[in-house]
């Protein structure tokens, strides 16, 4: 391994942004569809890579929604999260908050308790066997109504001690923060905090509804903010934490190159952020690899490295 990349493996990091659905590699997806009998459109791994093509976020989110069909019994789920856990622990992971969507299970039949009990269970082994912290972060799909949010919720509750916060993910524009505002409502009267991804392809009106209605301590990709000069001031004011995803990013057309990412700027001026990977089994590359094209591509320095992985651990939800 080259010495930067080694470099970059010995910071301690905390990734904050990681959907564990988006962590099912083709392989794994292969293994489930002939465990579990269910029939997927591809026949082999490479078919399964090939279709990785993306050209804006619904276009992933479709795909994405189709591979995580095959995860059925309590087992899948630990899998599923046992395989990203030992590839966090090679990129030098120290500390993950992972994104579950219990909707795009419990609308096939999947319990809810079926899902958090498989990751639950390989979390705990991750902490014990290899020394890996934990929360998680319970995830409403705001392409459903928010009435399906609330039915969620109310699963959610006899399992209350295992979920950290609640989020919101799948198609943003067309689905403002303020559609979830009642529902975030309750939960944080529950005693759960909140964050949301905004701003990743939504306009920075989200940003501001996700900070101001949803009352989010972090923001989850926000890489528009940097299009409204009163937002990034109010940001860094509030030092409000951005987990930003530039290998997603680059896939979903956020962003054509990494060279083009805004993410040494927004550094720069000061704001809160640090690299995560978000679905990393479909965006070509895990938390190092992410760090890593960034450093080559942005020229970044080690102590950019430095501050952005400090970033990660200050920005957790201890
Ligand atoms: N954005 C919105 N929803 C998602 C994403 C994302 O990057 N990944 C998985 N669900
Ligand atoms: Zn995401």
């Amino acid at each position: 391994m080259d010495d930067i990349k080694e470099y970059i493996r010995s910071l301690p990091k905390a990734e904050l942004h990681l959907h564990i659905e988006g962590s099912l590699e083709p392989e794994l997806m292969m293994k489930l569809a002939k465990r579990n009998n269910i029939e997927i459109p591809f026949s082999s791994v490479e078919e399964i890579k090939n279709a990785y093509n993306f050209s804006n976020l619904q276009d992933f989110l479709d795909i994405y929604y189709q591979g995580a069909a095959v995860l059925i019994k309590e087992e899948d789920f630990f899998d599923l999260t046992w395989e990203y856990l030992l590839r966090a622990k090679e990129d030098g992971i120290v500390h993950t908050e992972i994104f579950f969507d219990p909707q795009t299970h419990t609308e096939r039949g999947v319990s809810f308790e079926t899902v958090i009990n498989g990751i639950t269970n390989a979390l705990k082994k991750g902490k014990e066997e290899l020394g890996i912290t934990n929360h998680l972060i319970m995830c409403f799909l705001r392409h459903l109504p928010e009435e399906d949010a609330f039915k969620t919720f109310e699963m959610a509750i006899p399992f209350k001690h295992l979920i950290k916060a609640v989020g919101l993910d799948s198609s943003e524009v067309g689905h403002p923060p303020s559609k979830f505002e009642r529902v975030f409502k309750k939960a944080m009267d529950e005693g759960f905090l909140t964050v949301a991804h905004a701003g990743e392809e939504g306009p920075t009106d989200y940003i501001w509804e996700a900070l101001k209605l949803l009352k989010v301590k972090r923001v989850d990709h926000g890489v528009r903010c940097m299009e409204d000069a009163d937002l990034v001031k109010y940001l860094i004011e509030n030092n409000i934490p951005l987990t930003v995803c530039p290998l997603s990013n680059i896939k979903l057309r956020v962003f054509d190159e990494i060279k083009d990412h805004n993410l040494k700027k927004m550094l720069d001026r000061g704001l809160n952020v640090m690299i995560n990977s978000d679905d990393p089994a479909y965006f070509g590359g895990y938390l190092l690899e992410n760090y890593y094209q960034c450093y080559q591509d942005l020229n970044l320095t080690k102590e950019d490295l430095r501050k952005l992985s400090q970033n990660s651990l200050d920005a957790c939800f201890y």
